[in-house]
């Protein structure tokens, strides 16, 4: 049998694993989801949740990777042969392979939006015209699609490149990038006069907003923002090093994925405040909201509104690509190790499919915006059924199984690197585990629906 590829180096392996995890859902989706519930107590909800659940379920989910070295769609087949838990992998799959659908949209958009700031297309506009621009954008029936293919095909691409060659290299070189601008910016808007009312907004919590509906959220949040739930971070896992170090790994993954969500929070509220505008714009805020913050906060200086919508734009799309290639990977992986297509082949089939959600994906908020599930267009109903039903079950089965099923000596053996490692969290990372994670996304369930009176 040959040898299972392997990230070349620790750094290496971090890098991937924050590229995945860092992407839209901390610069997009987590200031409009804080923006919609109540700034400050959506984010301590939402850091509740990074560090209750989200961090042993991380490590968890690197335990199935690494011991079982297969993609996720293999892995519980091998930990537990011949059980039902193997449906617990599928389950992964097919939430990556709807995810990327619409992801690869939004990332998409991303590139018409570095395009506009390229070619001067935000300057001289009221802001109005900057709803009508997003809304003839999004709503178009092509133009949205020419980007999701430029999307799909880079990640293609990278894929096929392989984990070493492709996926560590892009992460090597993207993320750092990603922080440098991240910073920048923030330092940017955080200067602007009139800031402080968005600090303010991040950082006084007002639990008056807290409502049943913020707790999923705060929790859809995290398990998104972390690329928990369904096997992304248990497949790049499975490219470890026999030295990395399970916890370590995860603790840094956690707080890279925060600080990159908190500093877009900083960038985002103090520009908007600064001129006038609401943070609860919802999904379309950084496309509507930001183009307008960068000119009216720049008016005096238009070279440095043009560096920062660029940079702006830039930064997310590279946030984005380090992510879909991780989804990507998941189903890729899946069809070569399962079906022994070729990688190439596998990717292929995958990225056509992707195309198919992703068109479909489009089109609903435009040409079939009528057509609804429960009420939401197709978008938001991926969207919905993914990051917060989708992703929390797979992520409490990926607690149960690490925590109740497979055997304890495995479980310690990874996170001390069998015997080589003092791991002195384990116990609470096995408590919670077994008893807090399961019980808490339960509750957390049973709370939206209105089962706990
Ligand atoms: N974590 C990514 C983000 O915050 O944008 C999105 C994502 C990637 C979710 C991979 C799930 C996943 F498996």
């Amino acid at each position: 049998m040959s040898e299972r590829v392997s990230f070349g180096s620790r750094m290496g392996a971090i890098f991937a694993a924050a590229g995945s995890a860092v992407g839209l859902g901390n610069v997009w989706r987590f200031p409009y989801e804080a923006g919609n519930h109540g700034g400050a107590a959506f984010i301590l909800l939402y850091l509740g949740c990074v560090f209750i659940f989200g961090l042993p379920i991380m490590i968890a989910e690197f335990t199935i990777g690494r011991r079982s070295k297969a993609c996720t769609g293999g892995a519980y087949e091998v930990l537990a042969p011949g059980t039902h838990w193997r449906w617990v992998g599928y389950l992964g799959v097919l939430t990556g392979f709807l995810i990327l659908g619409y992801y690869s949209v939004v990332a998409g958009w991303t590139l018409e939006y570095i395009w506009q700031a390229l070619t001067g297309g935000f300057v001289g506009k009221s802001s109005g015209d900057y709803v009508r621009m997003f809304q003839d954008f999004s709503q178009h029936p092509f133009r949205p699609l020419v980007w999701l293919f430029a999307i799909l095909f880079v990640t293609h691409w990278v894929v096929v490149k392989g984990v070493k060659d492709g996926i560590e290299k892009a992460s090597k070189i993207m993320m750092p990038l990603l922080f440098v601008l991240v910073v920048l910016l923030a330092v940017c808007s955080v200067a602007l006069p009139g800031a402080e009312e968005g600090l303010k907004f991040l950082l006084y919590p007002d639990f008056a907003k807290v409502t049943p509906d913020v707790f999923l959220s705060a929790m859809g949040q995290a398990f998104f923002s972390l690329s928990l739930g369904m096997g992304c971070l248990s497949t790049y896992a499975s490219y470890f090093g026999s030295k990395t170090r399970l916890g370590q790994t995860a603790m840094s993954v956690g707080l890279i994925d925060t600080f990159v969500a908190v500093l877009s929070g900083l960038i985002i509220f103090p520009a908007a405040f600064s001129v006038g505008i609401q943070p609860d714009a919802g999904p379309s805020l950084i496309f509507i909201t930001l183009p307008n913050v960068f000119q009216q906060a720049f008016a005096g200086i238009p070279l440095l509104a043009y560096i920062c919508s660029v940079a702006f734009y830039v930064l997310l799309a590279l946030a984005a690509i380090t992510s879909t290639i991780s989804l990507h990977e998941v189903s890729t992986a899946f069809l070569h190790e399962k079906f022994h297509f070729t990688r190439s082949r596998a990717a292929v089939l995958v990225t056509s499919g992707c195309m198919l959600t992703g068109v479909v994906s489009s089109l609903a908020l435009g040409e079939w915006s009528a057509f609804k599930i429960c009420g939401m267009n197709m978008f938001d109903a991926l969207d919905f059924l993914t990051a917060k039903i989708m992703l929390p079950v797979g992520g409490m089965f990926a607690a149960i199984f690490v925590g109740w099923i497979i055997d304890r000596k495995i479980v310690k053996g990874e996170v001390t690197n069998y015997g080589s490692l003092r791991s002195s969290y384990y116990p609470v990372y096995l408590f919670i585990l077994r008893f807090i994670a399961p019980v808490g996304i339960i509750m957390i369930f049973m709370n939206e629906l209105g089962l706990l009176g």
